[in-house]
């Protein structure tokens, strides 16, 4: 697997190689030309302190042989040749070439330097010499005013006065000159590769890093987060990373919950439902083995059957109203109605079965006619009837329940209270959450289902409203809910 490193590390080697490669073309022609036109410079010069030395040889009268000792002596050297040529290009002295063998050389007119020389005084060129075999670099100047010197009885006019030099020389020069650069750039070159390679390390450190993470969180650690957290654009990466896995984790503890509360809520279904059944079950069987005949308990059974199914109807009805609420299936129909006429509905309904247990009903209102409040009339008097019902089950004989409500500018405050058997402190918590009791036979015995309390609280939530409980064991209980008017 090819790393993020490596391409980092990779991209800037080869950027700064092909940098410092055309960097390197660059200074080579420019350092060639700069010490060729330095040479060619210095050429310049030397020729034209020649012709100045020739010039006053030639006044004080000096011969040629003479003359051309004299120049050889202070300007030729091991990289100097000096050439003197007459206007028809023969060669009049030459450095290299002894007296006697001047003759054997060519004709110097066409000389590319020479030409030059004519047309614009001075010229240079640079070839493989014919006379001396390898490559020169040749300056050729034409004299000021003619050169005139004896030699041997005859006389020569001396018109152009060449020097030059071997190229190795100059080439010498260059590329010490190279070779230093090379050197530098050589150097900034390795500097370069290896600081890109710990640049790059220190830049993907922190993707290696969510790599190494994302890999243990792959595996299920779902409580995995990055640590190293770098102040970039990968650093805020890792944050959000690490916020998301934070929700992720919540939201997947709250389905477990749910999941939870799910299966438990089916389990108590499930068991709430057998009950009535298996009774009844018993109920019938017994019936059949011959109960059925004998007229001291064909009836009373009958009647326990039946009441089982009452049973069973009530926890279906209860069962399918929580249902709709969770799932947001029950739709309230919000309007004014007046609370204190439902009260007394709830009242007078619920007045038989509070006598049948010897339990006074009271109702505690206020001397105005009427109240509106706004909510769901219906649900509203299922939340009172509910809470009447526990207040009449849990209650003992001679115990009274009290029904009542107070009004405030913005809202109505109900109340059912009794005189009962209280809920002790660590249960009130507790029981407004579905199949919750405090007493199982007891709130069996007496119809209950569980799911009360939990109604309630649903239908309150819907109005935006909540429910207040405070109760005392052996005291009794007051529920408290306020309605908007
Ligand atoms: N007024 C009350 N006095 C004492 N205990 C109560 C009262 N209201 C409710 N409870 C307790 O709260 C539990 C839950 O009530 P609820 O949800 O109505 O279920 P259920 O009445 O069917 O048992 C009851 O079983 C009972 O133990
Ligand atoms: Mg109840």
């Amino acid at each position: 697997m090819k790393t993020l490193t490596s391409k980092l590390a990779f991209a800037s080697v080869l950027l700064t190689v092909s940098v410092a490669a055309i960097l390197w073309l660059l200074v080579t022609s420019v350092t060639q030309k700069y010490f060729h036109s330095r040479f060619e410079e210095t050429l310049n010069k030397e020729t034209s302190q020649i012709e100045l030395v020739l010039c006053r040889e030639m006044k004080r009268g000096t011969n040629f042989t003479d003359a051309t000792k004299y120049v050889a002596q202070v300007f030729a050297s091991q990289s100097r040749r000096i050439t003197l040529v007459n206007a028809a290009g023969v060669v009049l002295y030459d450095s290299e070439v002894p007296a006697d063998s001047l003759r054997f050389l060519e004709n110097h007119l066409y000389r590319q330097e020479i030409q030059d020389a004519i047309v614009r005084a001075a010229g240079t060129s640079e070839r493989v010499s014919a006379s001396v075999h390898h490559a020169m670099l040749y300056y050729a100047r034409k004299s000021a005013e003619p050169l005139y010197f004896r030699n041997n009885g005859t006389g020569v006019n001396v018109v152009f006065i060449r020097e030059s030099v071997s190229l190795s020389v100059v080439n010498h020069v260059v590329n010490a000159a190279q070779f230093a650069m090379l050197t530098i750039v050589l150097c900034v070159v390795v500097i370069v590769v290896v600081a890109s390679f710990f640049i790059a390390r220190r830049l993907t450190s922190p993707l290696v890093h969510m790599v190494k993470a994302a890999e243990e969180i792959q595996q299920g650690n779902i409580s995995r987060r990055i640590t190293h957290i770098s102040n970039d654009e990968i650093g805020k990466l890792a944050l959000t990373l690490n916020d998301m896995l934070d929700t992720l984790q919540a939201d997947i503890s709250q389905l477990k919950k749910l999941e939870r509360v799910r299966s438990e809520f089916l389990a108590n279904v499930s068991h709430e439902l057998r009950t009535p059944i298996f009774a009844m079950q018993g109920m019938l069987e017994t019936l059949l083995n011959g109960a059925v005949d004998d007229p001291n308990v064909n009836r009373e059974f009958v009647q326990r059957a039946l009441r089982n199914t009452e049973r069973l109807n009530v926890l279906l009805s209860d069962l399918i109203d929580i249902s709709r609420i969770e799932s947001g299936e029950m739709k309230m129909s919000f309007r004014y109605f007046d609370v204190r006429s439902m009260l007394a509905n709830v009242l007078s309904e619920l007045r038989p079965v509070a006598e049948q247990k010897h339990i006074q009903l009271r109702a505690d209102f206020p001397a105005t006619e009427s109240t509106d409040v706004y909510g769901d009339r219906d649900r509203l008097r299922q939340v009172v009837e509910n809470l009447v019902d526990n207040a009449i089950k849990y209650s003992e004989p001679d115990a009274v329940v009290t029904i009542s409500y107070t009004v405030s500018d913005r809202e109505a405050t109900v109340s059912v209270a009794d005189t009962g058997i209280g809920i002790a402190p660590e249960h009130l918590s507790r029981i407004f959450e579905r199949f919750y009791r405090v007493d199982k036979d007891r709130s069996r015995e007496a119809g209950g289902t569980g799911l009360g309390l939990a109604i309630v609280k649903h239908i309150l939530e819907a109005h935006h409203t909540s429910i207040q409980v405070k109760s005392e064991i052996g005291k009794g209980s007051v529920f408290t809910f306020a309605l908007q008017k």
